[in-house]
């Protein structure tokens, strides 16, 4: 399965911070917040990787990241020279997925939870058609939100609904066959704000009795982190559980080291490279335990 990172989008809820700056650049306590999502795919076992920004932030994002194989993937870079929605990442990303199995995470989007990693590996397998992931939330309205009968089966799904049916947010994380691309390209039409709607690619799956919801329990910590209230309560999420658990959140060269992509060697030299910083001596630390 390949990998797709949106980290589009003109950030306006965040702004004057993203007046200049990308909003995925952001830090989220002491790392850019694309590490977040771009951990999620590496725990899945994806290593074949777009990253789609906008033609002023892209080029930031390559320095950022470069080719992927300091952590011995490969990560490539597409531009979206519109924001026009999410669905479009399939469109530009066309070339990119062929006939694979792609999995979209939007950039903002934090998972956490010594679970994901299994739940990630288990959905990649076992994926036919669409997979996303549910997970339970106060205010609904802001996202896309899925609805159940008593049997489980998903009776419907609204992208910010006024008057949701569940309290069922549908995450920035989502699994696809290839039909997504023919979806995105014939079946869907822009929204009134006048953006192709991921719910609408999922509303396809749903009516040919392809889509599949997991539902992410509270061992897993799911943020958004587009809003001024989420970028905050991210950060502090990260900080506290970092100080908590004696770990590094998303730490993506260290998941690189366990999935075994980069050596020992490898990992001690970047964390060489990093200095003194915490970051640094926490992957000095990961890259000496097994010596
Ligand atoms: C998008 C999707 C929404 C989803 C959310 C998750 O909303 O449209 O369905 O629930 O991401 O973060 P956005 O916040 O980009 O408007």
């Amino acid at each position: 399965m390949k990998g797709i990172i949106l980290a589009g989008g003109s950030g306006t809820r965040l702004y004057p911070l993203t007046k200049t700056v990308s909003k995925q650049m952001l830090p989220i306590y002491d790392k850019p917040m694309i590490y977040y999502p771009l951990s999620v795919l590496l725990l899945a076992g994806i290593k074949d990787i777009l990253i789609i920004s906008t033609p002023r932030d892209i080029h930031y994002y390559e320095e950022l990241l470069g080719d992927g194989s300091r952590i011995g993937v490969a990560l490539s870079y597409s531009i979206q020279q519109e924001p026009k929605g999410i669905a479009d990442a399939f469109i530009v990303g066309k070339q990119f997925i062929g006939q694979d199995n792609v999995a979209l995470i939007l950039g903002d989007n934090i998972f956490y939870g010594h679970a994901l990693e299994d739940i990630l590996l288990k959905a990649v397998k076992e994926n036919t058609g669409a997979t996303v992931f549910g997970y339970t939330v106060a205010d609904p309205t802001q996202y896309g939100v899925v609805a159940f009968n008593k049997d489980g089966q998903v009776t419907s799904l609204e992208e910010k609904p006024i008057k949701p049916q569940s309290n069922v947010a549908v995450t920035g994380l989502y699994l696809y066959d290839h039909q997504a691309v023919d979806m995105a390209e014939h079946d869907i039409k822009p929204s009134t704000r006048n953006e192709l709607e991921i719910t609408d690619i999922n509303k396809c799956y749903l009516a040919v009795n392809q889509l599949n919801v997991i539902l992410l329990n509270s061992s897993i910590k799911w943020l958004d982190s587009g809003t001024y209230d989420g970028l905050l309560e991210a950060g502090k999420f990260v900080a506290t559980t970092q100080k908590e658990e004696q770990n590094i959140i998303a730490c993506i060269e260290e998941i690189a080291y366990n999935k075994g992509y980069i050596s020992q060697e490898a990992l001690g030299k970047i964390a060489h490279s990093m200095g003194n910083t915490d970051y640094g001596l926490y992957l000095k630390k990961v890259s000496e335990r097994l010596s």
